[in-house]
């Protein structure tokens, strides 16, 4: 139903690599009591790793921190002018992607050599968390663009955010009031975790609940698997922290959010809007339980609340700023399912592809999306004269398509 006529060839601008493009409108938001309803497979854990202060990616748990309640009125601006931030970079799948190696050397190992390649061919799509957050939720976003690129290697389509060089300046020379807020939820986290399973934090010179300075560089990743649909997921993404212990399964999993205090039905309208984002990508990593901490506008923590992921959509089921993540699921099936079919086709001759293209897709708010192969210096511009095969780094490539 949310098609606009499929397959429109446009301009050549070589003779190599004639550029097509795509466009798919977003689904009407009013009702999906027509639509057929999209299975989502429950995500399981493939393993974990963590990112230490030198952003150094490592499989252990360095990085793995515990839930517990923060302190009454925790303040948020505490520790702003120690906060080591990383810098803004182009957001690149090299991290998940040494992931998915070890999970296929893993596989090798255990099942037979080959195990490993076989398991790859059958994945869709590999992709971090934000990125199909953003996918699913287009339906519903007012507000923000966002780019893409893709890349099909033996039927597996790789996606990463496509941010410009000035985007990135612009996402770093943040306004100091921006600064300060992106920091809130930061901060929210150090009162929120210990480095110790229940004992809250207690630093010398600090005070106590305090987890520790803000260093945005250190992460704990998860990457599951999971099903949508007809397609095969492999998805990467943050976990704040676990409650209890983590035993290797994504069940003890808490997102944390920070979110204005609800002083009236504007706010709370504005609340349930926001809740989307706050499941999907929650939903997305196979994350049970997500933490809002409600705050003062000056920052302190006045109430936190406790929510079921699973719970959430039943919650604003019916309300005026209601959705619904079956229009979600079911664009996210239909967007993959038109990536797929493009990508393992050439869109001009319909043969096979042999060489890989570079994809651009350009989410309009409000519209739909578009699905264009780059020209050559589209294809520059992504590559950034590293050590790639397109976005790819040329180690994984070669991994891929062997
Ligand atoms: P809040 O979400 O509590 O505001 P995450 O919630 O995904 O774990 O991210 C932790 C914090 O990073 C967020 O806390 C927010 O401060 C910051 N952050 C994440 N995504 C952001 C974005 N797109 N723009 C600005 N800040 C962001
Ligand atoms: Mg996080
Ligand atoms: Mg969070």
């Amino acid at each position: 139903p949310h098609d606009r006529p499929a397959k429109r060839p446009e301009t050549e601008s070589s003779r190599d690599s004639p550029v097509s493009t795509t466009s798919l409108t977003y689904p009407s938001l009013h009702s999906s009591t027509s639509l057929r309803p999209v299975p989502f497979q429950q995500p399981t854990g493939l393993l974990t790793f963590s990112y230490t202060p030198k952003r150094v990616l490592e499989f252990t748990h360095s990085a793995l921190r515990y839930y517990i309640d923060p302190p009454p009125g925790a303040d948020l601006r505490y520790g702003y002018e120690r906060w080591i931030k990383r810098p803004e970079e182009k957001s690149r799948l090299d991290g998940l992607l040494r992931a998915i190696e070890r999970v296929m050397e893993k596989a090798d190992t255990s099942m037979g050599t080959g195990t490993g390649q076989k398991w790859l061919r059958d994945m869709s799509v590999i992709t971090w968390r934000g990125v199909m957050t953003k996918i699913l939720t287009a339906p519903y976003e007012e507000r923000d663009g966002c780019e893409l690129n893709a890349m099909c290697i033996n039927g597996t389509i790789y996606l990463e955010e496509h941010h410009t060089d000035a985007r990135l300046a612009e996402k770093e020379d943040l306004a100091p009031r921006q600064r300060q807020q992106t920091y809130y939820g930061y901060s929210f986290e150090s009162w929120c975790t210990s480095s110790k399973p229940g004992i809250p934090e207690r630093i010398a010179g600090q005070p106590i609940g305090w987890g520790g300075d803000v260093d945005t560089n250190v992460q704990w990743c998860s990457v599951i698997k999971t099903k949508l649909g007809d397609n095969r997921l492999v998805i990467g993404g943050e976990v704040d922290c676990v409650r209890g212990d983590y035993k290797g399964r994504t069940d003890t999993f808490v997102e944390l959010k920070t979110s204005m205090s609800i002083r009236g039905p504007e706010d709370e309208a504005r609340f349930e809007k926001k809740l989307l984002k706050f499941y999907m990508q929650s939903f997305l990593l196979g994350v049970p339980e997500i933490v809002v901490g409600f705050r003062t506008p000056a920052g302190r923590i006045t109430t936190t609340q406790s929510f079921k992921t699973i719970e959430i959509p039943r919650m604003v089921r019916g309300k005026p700023s209601a959705w619904d993540p079956q229009i979600c699921l079911n664009w996210g099936q239909h967007f993959l399912s038109t990536l797929k079919s493009m990508f393992t086709k050439d869109a001009i001759s319909d043969q096979p592809v042999t060489t890989p293209r570079i994809w651009r897709i350009t989410f309009k708010p409000k519209e739909g999306v578009t699905i264009t192969s780059l020209d050559a210096d589209g294809v520059k511009e992504v590559q950034g004269g590293e050590d790639r095969v397109g976005f790819l780094p040329k180690w994984y490539y070669d991994l891929a398509s062997a």
